[in-house]
């Protein structure tokens, strides 16, 4: 509820059928508001694949109210081969270079139970390109 209040500008839903079958989660990142850092994607599974990921991203940057946004970030799990695909994807997109770096340490996450999470940022980009 508190994403789909403060933070409506930068996250999005797909319905099908009256149904929510993809989000995506965002917000500036208030330390550095020409970065979108992007909290949670989620498609269902009977979607994934068909491009659903890829078109909500593509929305959220179309956004007037996001036009000033550089980069992209967000953290993906070194097995997540799914996000990293849809992160490199974006990045060919927008012609913009892609990058990953260490971010928060299994360790941090309180035991074996999580992997490593590493920081991917896409950028940088002018969405006024073209507009
Ligand atoms: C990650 C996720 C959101 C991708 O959604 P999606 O709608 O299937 O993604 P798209 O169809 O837009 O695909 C984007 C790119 O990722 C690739 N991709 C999608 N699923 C993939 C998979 N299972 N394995 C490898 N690559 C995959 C696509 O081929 C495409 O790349 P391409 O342009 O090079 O062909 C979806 O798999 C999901 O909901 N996973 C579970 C939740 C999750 O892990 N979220 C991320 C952490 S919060």
């Amino acid at each position: 509820m508190l994403v789909c209040t403060h933070f409506n500008e930068s996250s999005v839903v797909v319905e099908n059928d009256g149904r929510i079958v993809g989000l995506v989660s965002g917000y500036r990142d208030p330390q550095n508001p020409g970065t979108l850092f992007v909290w949670q994607v989620a498609v269902d599974a009977s979607m994934r694949g068909g491009g659903v990921a890829s078109r909500m991203l593509k929305a959220l940057l179309g956004r007037e109210s996001l036009r000033d946004i550089r980069y992209v970030e967000t953290t993906i799990s070194p097995s997540n081969r799914a996000s990293q695909n849809l992160f490199r994807h974006l990045a060919r997109e927008l012609r913009a270079g892609i990058t990953d770096r260490p971010c928060f340490g299994r360790e941090l996450f309180g035991g074996e139970a999580h992997e490593d999470e590493q920081l991917y940022r896409v950028g940088p980009f002018d969405l006024t390109d073209n507009a």
